[in-house]
């Protein structure tokens, strides 16, 4: 480790946690480092005997009579078990002291809010499960959910829990061809959508995506909500949300499901060209996303909890629905970009500004306690400006998370100064979509943080870093980033397709899962996370893979062939750069880059637009044939690197890493 990066790790910061109002005091869960360990240690002795206690914080219909069944890479946990989740996120809440308690509080981009209890949950959870019910959805039929970040977004996922569909949520910002490949892959029998969305003042045209998207699919219903009121085509398989929901009965009696029933499937960019439908179970699933957010959040009945992130990606499922509500805490939703005002219609007629505030004016007028959010939107903070946070009255909170790829030091002491005031002690969260929920971070209180290290391991988790024979490295030696036993939210299979969920995360290191992250532990055991050691790319922490993007080019009639790479960005982490060879007849010029760059934006969504595009007449390639990515990534990034010191030392072990893992180097 060079000098710059350990000076800046030995600001060991106390995060200190505060104690919570008297009225609402309760023993802290873990107060100290000491304690944090020897619940660890409980775990590590005993891990099944742990899972048990944390699950039993579920409501169950049936106990389960074994808690875990491994046949590596099969597990099944809490075996003969049953519950329903919508039962423990809402109906034990509402027959509680709880039901007139806020659940969600919402506000859209323009403005506009709702308050949702507890009670009022129950009767639109039930309202919305009776009228899929009415459709003809059952227990095991897929459900799309292509939603803005509203209330129904939340009612739609439970009520598919309650009645036992499965939902796959697509994030709105991808295109109606993302869309349909994972349609087409879960074949969703029905789609829940609305009119439109508002991002940035203006309309996301939701239905009209889902309208193209559908030919040739399985898909029988399409429910819209209606959002925008923005024009909508209307075909005989459609029924408006308000139609259908609203109208049904508010009484609906919950199902209990064996604790391995699918509770999701989610997709995700692997390697290859085709997304990854990851799959989750009930009970697992739903044990791990309650127990993580108690224990790393530790919320408090008066807490708002705030994670930014959309429903679309694995973090909303675990963050702002099931974990939160699964403890019955206040969650606050967001609709739109962080960069929007509201309109003059809900400031009272006062000028809304340019909305460079739109976060801070949210945490003031909500009174938000905890605030959860990604590196990528805290440099952009920094970028806008400290006067912005700083016209703010950001005392209510207090405690921040990060998450999504690793944060620079310098946007750690940016948030915890700007933002947390130096009171609010930072969790830097590293997990995947695949294990569900968090699996390493500091617990606010306990943990001492270094800035840019996601620290240590949760009880229960057993996380290593080994080289690729599997033997674990020294300290501050770069490895890949292992689990080496089974926890109960891990991914059961890539949906379909069992032998690709064997070999990608079982089958490169025997024995234990492979996360596909780089990573090193210091002499503390602090853990650093690296970033990814195989072709996939993290972009403003979405991931993307390079063949996915590679393969949308060259579906491009004026393209020959196309290598994608990740080169630092200051701002989104990673930024996209795609060499190009154009078709003879065709010159790579910038009315052909602009071309490719919408091209690319219709297939998968403008998340994937490469930032630059660069022709070249050949590509550098192995004398087998293979593109040299690392030569390009070199070439990619030239002078531009980022200033964040810990990344750039890293890049030169993650080259390594991905030299000695991708053959094709
Ligand atoms: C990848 C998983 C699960 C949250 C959203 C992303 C990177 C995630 C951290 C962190 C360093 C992180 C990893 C991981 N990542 N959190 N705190 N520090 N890197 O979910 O799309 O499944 O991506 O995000 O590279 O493999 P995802």
């Amino acid at each position: 480790m060079s000098s710059k990066s350990s000076s800046i790790e030995s600001v060991l910061t106390e995060n200190r946690s505060f104690p919570p109002p008297e009225a609402f005091a309760k023993a802290a869960r873990v107060g100290s480092l000491a304690e944090y360990e020897g619940l660890y240690a409980r775990a590590e002795r005993d891990p099944e005997g742990f899972w048990a206690e944390q699950a039993a914080e579920l409501a169950w219909a049936r106990p389960w009579s074994q808690v875990l069944e491994w046949k590596l890479p099969d597990a099944r946990w809490f075996v003969g078990g049953a519950l329903n989740a919508s039962v423990s996120c809402v109906d034990r809440h509402a027959a509680s002291w709880r039901k007139n308690k806020a659940a969600i509080l919402f506000e859209g981009e323009p403005g506009d809010t709702r308050v949702i209890t507890y009670g009022q949950l129950h009767r639109e959870v039930c309202r919305a499960a009776n009228a899929l019910t009415a459709l003809g959805i059952r227990a095991g039929d897929f459900v799309a959910i292509y939603l803005p970040m509203i209330p129904e977004a939340a009612i739609a996922m439970l009520a598919c829990a309650r009645i036992g569909a499965p939902h796959t949520i697509v994030f709105g910002g991808f295109s109606s061809e993302a869309l349909a490949d994972r349609i087409g892959d879960c074949k969703a029998k029905a789609v829940i959508t609305a009119d439109g969305g508002w991002r940035r003042g203006a309309i996301v045209p939701l239905k009209d995506n889902v309208d193209h998207a559908l030919a040739g699919t399985t898909v029988e219903h399409v429910i819209v909500v209606e959002r925008c009121k923005n024009q909508v085509a209307w075909t005989s398989r459609d029924r408006w949300w308000h139609d259908v929901v609203d109208t049904a009965s508010p009484a609906h009696e919950p199902v209990a499901f064996d604790s391995e029933h699918p509770l999701f499937s989610l997709y995700t960019s692997g390697t290859t060209g085709k997304p990854k439908g990851i799959l989750h179970t009930t009970g697992g699933y739903l044990t791990c996303a309650a127990y993580t957010t108690k224990l790393v959040f530790d919320l408090r009945d008066d807490d708002v909890f705030w994670c930014t992130a959309d429903i679309g990606w694995v973090t909303g499922h675990s963050y702002v629905v099931y974990g939160p509500l699964a403890n019955g805490a206040t969650v606050m939703m967001y609709e739109g970009a962080p960069n929007a005002p509201r309109t003059r219609a809900f400031t009272s007629g006062r000028d809304p500004g340019a909305g460079l505030d739109r976060f801070w004016d949210v945490i003031e007028r909500w009174g938000v306690t905890v605030f959860y959010t990604a590196p990528t939107a805290i440099r952009a903070f920094m970028k806008w400006g400290d006067q912005h946070p700083a016209a703010h009255d950001l005392s209510s909170l207090r405690l921040l998370g990060s998450v999504g790829e690793p944060i620079n030091p310098e946007a750690w002491m940016w948030y915890r100064k700007e933002i947390g005031g130096d009171r609010c002690p930072i969790v830097d969260t590293w997990w995947q979509t695949e294990t569900g929920s968090i699996m390493i971070s500091p617990l606010p209180g306990a943990t001492p943080t270094k800035p840019g290290s996601a620290t240590r391991p949760l009880p229960g988790i057993s996380i290593d870093i080994v080289n690729k024979d599997g033997v674990p490295v020294g300290p501050n030696q770069g490895g890949f980033l292992v689990i080496t036993r089974p926890w109960p939210s891990m991914l059961r299979t890539i949906y379909g397709d069992h032998e690709r969920f064997r070999t990608t995360y079982f089958g490169e290191i025997e024995g234990c899962y492979f996360a596909g992250d780089g990573a090193r532990r210091d002499a503390d055991g602090y853990i650093w996370i690296m970033g990814r050691v195989d072709d996939v790319i993290n972009v403003a922490g979405h991931r993307l893979s390079t063949m996915e993007v590679e393969s949308a080019l060259v579906s491009h009639p004026k393209v020959a062939e196309a290598a994608v790479v990740g080169r630092p960005d200051d701002l989104k982490g990673q930024a996209i750069v795609a060499f190009v060879t154009p078709r003879s007849g065709f010159i790579g010029d910038d009315a052909l880059a602009k071309e490719l760059r919408e091209h690319v934006a219709k297939h998968i969504g403008a998340l994937a637009r490469p930032e630059e595009i660069r022709f070249a007449d050949a590509l550098p390639k192995t004398r087998s044939g293979k593109i040299m990515r690392r030569l390009l990534r070199e070439v990619a990034s030239g002078s531009t690197a980022r200033g964040d010191t810990t990344t750039l030392e890293d890049q030169g072990v993650l080259e390594k890493l991905a030299q000695s893992f991708a053959h094709d180097d």
